[in-house]
């Protein structure tokens, strides 16, 4: 960690070695790396210069700190390599017969019946239980008990949670909040970043919005479609829980594709045949208690293709009807 002082200090073409994103910072106010430090640099600028970016040295020093800063600590962010669920009890109080272990680049369903316990495991992740819910579970991270120092290395977002009913409060454009969501990570590229999710988020919907479109205008389908793209493209959380978004008018196949392809750890609630047997693997719950275990076999990765073109059918006569047509024997 370079301290606070000699950001503003040390000679900018020393600074760039350790951290090379200040020439990102600097490039962004048309200024270049020199031998001078940068608070020597910025005593050198005049007045054009401030007038034309709006701001002053102690301002532009305080953000360049904290970009420095940001960047240390996006840097120092440490991997997750395995989630690891130790069983407890099922609701009738029998140990649960099984442990559930996900690694980062699979998707792992969970299964079973209505009020069987799906939502409840997918909480006991997201409270990291120790003993202290009613399941008596208990998660490991990386084969151990997380610490404060993991869970604060991910800027406090460990997890990242996609469900249902999911609606946006802010009063802001999608442009903007995501933004400033790209900058609070302190992402160089963040107007490609703000871009490339909005374009995800487009695909995963299909309805599109453009980038001024206010987050409280978004459809149900639209605003899960931006929160997964988010959580793909910018988002840090390294695991990522999802709670039936079967009925959400989301491209679910590809969401999942995206969220994978980002070496997340996946787990997701479901009873949609499609998405069990997109999955590598599927926990079954039973009475509350983890059952066992399913690898996804060659006959239902053959079975899967099935159903996708039976699903392919479905969606086409869901668009043909809610378009107004009317059937007369052929599409
Ligand atoms: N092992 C357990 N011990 C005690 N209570 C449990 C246990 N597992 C689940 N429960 C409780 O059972 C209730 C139903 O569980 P949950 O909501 O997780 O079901 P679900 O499978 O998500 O259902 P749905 O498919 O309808 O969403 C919840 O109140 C939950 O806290
Ligand atoms: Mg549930």
């Amino acid at each position: 960690m370079i301290a606070t002082e000699n950001i503003i200090q040390q000679p900018l073409s020393e600074l760039v070695k350790d951290c090379p994103p200040v020439l990102d910072f600097l490039s962004a106010y048309r200024l270049e790396v020199a031998n001078e430090s940068f608070a020597a640099l910025a005593a050198s600028l005049s007045a054009e210069f401030w007038n034309e970016f709006e701001t002053n040295a102690d301002e532009l020093a305080g953000q360049f700190v904290d970009f420095v800063e940001g960047m240390q600590d996006a840097a120092s962010v440490q991997q997750i390599h395995s989630l690891e669920v130790i069983g407890g009890q099922n609701k009738l109080g029998e140990p649960e017969a099984c442990n559930l272990l996900i690694k980062p680049g699979e998707i792992t369903c969970i299964v079973g019946p209505t009020g069987s316990g799906k939502s409840r495991l997918l909480a006991d992740i997201e409270w990291l239980a120790d003993f202290d819910t009613p399941t008596k579970r208990r998660v490991l991270l990386n084969g151990e008990l997380p610490d404060e120092n993991l869970k604060s290395s991910f800027g406090g977002k460990l997890i990242a949670q996609i469900t249902q009913n999911m609606n946006f409060v802010l009063d802001m454009d999608v442009q903007s909040f995501l933004l400033l969501h790209a900058q609070s990570r302190f992402l160089a590229n963040a107007d490609e970043k703000v871009a490339e999710v909005i374009d995800l988020a487009n695909q995963l919907s299909g309805e599109t919005f453009d980038p001024t479109t206010p987050v409280t205008f978004l459809s149900g389908g639209q605003s899960r479609a931006l929160m997964i793209a988010d959580v793909a493209c910018i988002g840090q959380a390294p695991i990522v829980l999802i709670d039936e978004i079967e009925n959400a008018g989301v491209d679910k196949r590809k969401a999942l594709e995206v969220l994978v392809s980002q070496e997340k750890i996946v787990l997701m609630a479901t009873h949609d045949p499609l998405l069990i047997l997109q999955a590598d693997r599927r926990v079954v719950i039973k009475n509350g208690g983890m059952h066992k275990i399913i690898q996804t076999n060659e006959h239902e990765k053959a079975y899967y293709d099935e159903l996708f073109e039976i699903d392919r059918k479905m969606q086409q006569a869901r668009n043909f009807f809610r378009l107004g047509n009317e059937y007369h024997g052929a599409f």
